[in-house]
């Protein structure tokens, strides 16, 4: 891959770009666009827009505003992170990684600590690059989030999100952002631990993957860690079986709801490739979302 360059961008033009590929990402509805006077606007009022460039190609960007959160202790002031988007060519190449990271620096030099979105948790690429590779955690499940969506990456399922916290002066994040070596776990590490998959989910003959072999076992005391399975690619299961999308959307609603009600906060995510793909949210129980 050639040189990428992050950079902010502030000019109508660069805008104009942002809207293309927003486009590009986004496809099927011209009203999930945020436009470029919207990005204009917000930019020129504390929000911050930051692209990836190949040559004159914008290849990626996030956008983000300041904004308020309601705490027991009163308003506070944050950075509520909208959307990312990378050019399909360009995946996996750590561009979401070195967005984000761009973001984090410049929300830090605004005299902010906290960043916080929204995305949907059954995309397993989106929660190991926002779970494990940049440290944020949850536990706050809100079902159909948007209400109907109609582009085409979420037309026809329930719009439910994570939102996702993500305490930028803590030593959990500053270590992967600097990306300092982190020993990585797999799904053989948390289970010699102990660890209980609360839904293992199931292969099927025609190779679709079920939500559960049987009814999912929540722990009827507080168990240090569980593990709560997705499907490891949403979007081509959305494509293959619209039912077992919804199967998996209503499942894992279940199961996250009762779990982030009862406690238990998400931490870290394990994704295996390989042949048969699997992928798993870790969850702690009784930690502080800080
Ligand atoms: C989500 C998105 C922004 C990520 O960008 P990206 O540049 O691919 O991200 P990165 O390359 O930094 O990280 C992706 C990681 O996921 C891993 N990955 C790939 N497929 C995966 C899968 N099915 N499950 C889990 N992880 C997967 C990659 O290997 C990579 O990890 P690595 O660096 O350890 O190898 C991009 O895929 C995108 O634009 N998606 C569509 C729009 C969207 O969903 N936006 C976010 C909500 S607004």
């Amino acid at each position: 891959m050639s040189k990428i360059d992050i950079r902010l961008l502030d000019t109508p033009e660069e805008m104009a770009a942002v809207e293309e590929l927003e486009r590009l990402v986004w496809p099927g509805d011209e009203t999930e666009i945020v436009p470029i006077h919207m990005l204009r606007a917000v930019t020129n009022n504390g929000g911050v827009l930051i692209g990836a460039y190949e040559g004159d190609q914008l290849v990626g960007f996030v956008f983000g505003f300041p904004g308020i959160e309601e705490t027991s202790a009163g308003p506070r002031p944050k950075h509520a992170s909208h959307m990312a988007g990378i050019h399909p060519d360009y995946r996996d190449r750590g561009l979401g990684f070195s967005l984000k990271r761009a973001q984090w620096q410049i929300v830090r030099s605004q005299g902010l600590d906290h960043i916080n979105w929204t995305y949907d948790p059954l995309q397993s690429r989106n929660a190991y690059l926002n779970i494990a590779k940049l440290g944020a955690i949850c536990n706050i499940y809100i079902p159909e989030y948007y209400g109907e969506m109609r582009d085409s990456l979420n037309v026809g399922l329930p719009s439910d999100r994570f939102k996702v916290d993500w305490w930028l002066n803590t030593p959990r994040v500053e270590k992967r952002l600097n990306q300092e070596k982190r020993h990585r776990l797999d799904l053989a590490h948390f289970t010699s631990a102990g660890a209980v998959i609360v839904n293992p989910a199931n292969i099927r003959e025609d190779s679709l993957i079920e939500p559960f072999q049987d009814s999912p076992s929540l722990p009827a005391s507080p168990a240090p860690l569980l593990l709560v399975e997705i499907h490891p690619d949403f979007q081509a299961l959305k494509a293959a079986s619209p039912d077992l999308a919804l199967a998996w959307r209503l499942h894992t609603r279940d199961i996250f709801q009762a779990l982030f009600t009862n406690g238990y906060i998400v931490t870290d995510f394990i994704f295996e490739p390989g042949s048969q793909p699997r992928s798993f949210y870790i969850l702690s129980h009784g930690e502080s979302t800080l």
